[in-house]
């Protein structure tokens, strides 16, 4: 009963504060800041120009292409792609504590679709996190930062979606447990985690700045795997970009932090990062980062990858407790295969899985082949994976291997879950980072089994 009442004291609380926020959508899309802007007929266009040449049909192509980059940028397909031969008909399965969510279809099929959305649904979507029926969304779906992205921009979205092919397919239905399945309680969530309203530009800060805040804060949602999350599963902006983990993998740190961030990366590095997946003496995107590289930021154009660096270098700083920096570690091995020649083996041993395994690619003294052109296989020595302070990540890539495709390269590496033991698999993490990263870093073989259990 007390429980009930003060449910119903936060439903009043939420209604009051509803009725007195009188989101006004407006003054930001006036914003004189140019936006990411499409490739293509409106490219370079400020938004002010922009705006006045949507009026032919040629400016019509132009909203799809903008709306075409802006998709990718907001990576919609990664969510809504189960199956790539269907693009945007949803069906991906996302597991939270509190069940496996489906993913919608987005395509503009009527029955299964989005066909039937007016433009104000889709809006009401993106911006306050609500169906067509005017059910609450989850937040699996990341409105809690598309809702800064300009009315004008979620209907280019709209535009470009709206030329897809339409594709009749239902998803599954959500298996949610009680009471995570009754919507409505999202009012709650949102009532702590979400803050309705369009980005509004710094007029202290420059051009690029706020181009990179839009593009992060926004349609890029980085800190959707970057933030940490409170008990409620909300963001914790306290710490936005301190790194946090889901399914398996650390989303690291990348504040500008010298030691635990990314604050010693050159604006090149992570340029380079962002659009191949690889910034070798540094890190490679492996992963959920492997296929936000892929379907989303190689396909954004320099000015706007410049953008984000200098709006994350603005940040600040987060440590973590680090002493040295995850990709300042490592030296190459000299001497263990010709030690391995002739020793009799014991049981698990990390130097011989990793000789049998690994050395073929990575070589055996771990500085791998091909140095850093595209499609390399990578150094271990100076890799954030083999030097971070948690061996999770190594381990998940040993299981998981490494695929990337971009314009740049079809990146490969195996997967070895089928192939090899959970106690093989500790084994290896651990010879590598002894050996070529943070010494500090082990793992055990139940830490290895759970990340086996992850669903991907
Ligand atoms: C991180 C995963 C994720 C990304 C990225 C994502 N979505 Fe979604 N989206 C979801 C989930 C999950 C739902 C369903 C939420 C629910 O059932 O309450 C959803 C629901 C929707 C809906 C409501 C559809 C319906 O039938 O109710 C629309 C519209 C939508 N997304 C559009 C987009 C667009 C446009 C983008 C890219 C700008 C995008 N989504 C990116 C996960 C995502
Ligand atoms: C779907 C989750 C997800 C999203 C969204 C995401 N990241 Fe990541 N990111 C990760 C994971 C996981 C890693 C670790 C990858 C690895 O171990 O190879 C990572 C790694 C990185 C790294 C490398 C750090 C290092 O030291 O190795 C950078 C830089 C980065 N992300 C930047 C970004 C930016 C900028 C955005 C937004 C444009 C973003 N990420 C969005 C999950 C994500
Ligand atoms: C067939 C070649 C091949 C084999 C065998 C191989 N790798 Fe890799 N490895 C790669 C490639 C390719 C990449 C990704 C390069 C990139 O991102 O551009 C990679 C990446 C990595 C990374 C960096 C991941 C990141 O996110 O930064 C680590 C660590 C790694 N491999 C360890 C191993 C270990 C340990 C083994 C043995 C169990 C192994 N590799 C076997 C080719 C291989």
């Amino acid at each position: 009963m007390a429980a009930l009442a003060a449910l119903f004291s936060l439903f009043a609380l939420y209604l009051a504060w509803y009725a007195s926020a009188d989101p006004d959508p407006s003054p930001a899309d006036e914003s004189p800041i140019a936006l990411a802007a499409a490739e293509g007929p409106a490219s370079g266009a400020t938004a002010a120009s922009g705006e006045a040449a949507l009026q032919g049909d040629a400016a019509g192509a132009g909203l799809v292409k903008r709306g075409e980059y802006l998709a990718r940028a907001g990576d919609c397909i990664a969510c809504h792609t189960a199956d790539k031969t269907r693009p945007f008909a949803g069906g991906v399965s996302i597991s939270t504590p509190f069940g496996t969510i489906y993913t919608p279809n987005i395509t503009p099929d009527p029955d299964t679709g989005i066909g039937r959305w007016t433009d104000a649904d889709f809006l009401r979507a993106m911006h306050e996190g609500i169906g067509k029926g005017g059910e609450h969304l989850y937040p699996a779906f990341p409105y809690p930062e598309y809702t800064r992205v300009t009315e004008h921009d979620v209907l280019a979205i709209r535009a470009y979606l709206n030329t897809v092919e339409p594709i009749h397919y239902a998803p599954p239905r959500n298996e949610l447990s009680f009471p995570f399945n009754l919507r409505w309680l999202m009012v709650f969530w949102n009532l702590f985690n979400f803050d309705e309203g369009r980005f509004v530009p710094d007029p202290k800060q420059s051009a690029e700045w706020n181009r990179g805040a839009y593009l992060v804060e926004g349609l890029a949602h980085c800190e959707e795997c970057h933030t940490p999350r409170n008990i409620m599963q909300g963001l914790k902006s306290a710490d936005r970009l301190s790194g946090a983990t889901m399914a398996g993998w650390h989303a690291f740190n990348i504040t500008p932090d010298k030691t635990s961030g990314i604050g010693a990366w050159s604006g090149g590095d992570l340029t380079r990062y962002l659009s191949t997946g690889s910034a070798p003496g540094r890190a490679n995107a492996a992963g959920p980062m492997a296929q936000v590289v892929e379907d989303s930021t190689q396909y954004l154009n320099d000015e706007d990858l410049r953008s984000i660096g200098v709006y994350l270098r603005s940040l600040p700083p987060v440590a973590g407790g680090e002493t040295r920096a995850r990709d300042q570690w490592g030296k190459p091995v000299q001497d263990d295969v010709t030690n391995l020649r002739g020793a009799k083996i014991a049981g698990v041993d990390g130097a011989q899985l990793f000789v049998a395994n690994c050395a073929s690619c990575h070589a055996w003294s771990g500085e791998g082949v091909g140095a850093s052109a595209p499609g390399a296989y990578p150094s271990l020595i100076h890799n954030s994976v083999a030097g971070a302070g948690d061996a999770s990540n190594l381990a998940m890539v040993i299981l998981h291997g490494v695929t990337r495709t971009t314009k740049d390269a079809d990146v490969l590496m195996p997967e070895f879950a089928s192939q090899l033991t959970d106690d093989q698999v500790a084994a290896i993490s651990t010879y590598v980072t002894r050996q070529f990263g943070n010494p500090a870093a082990t793992i055990t073989v139940d830490q290895v089994a759970k990340l086996r259990g992850q669903q991907q």
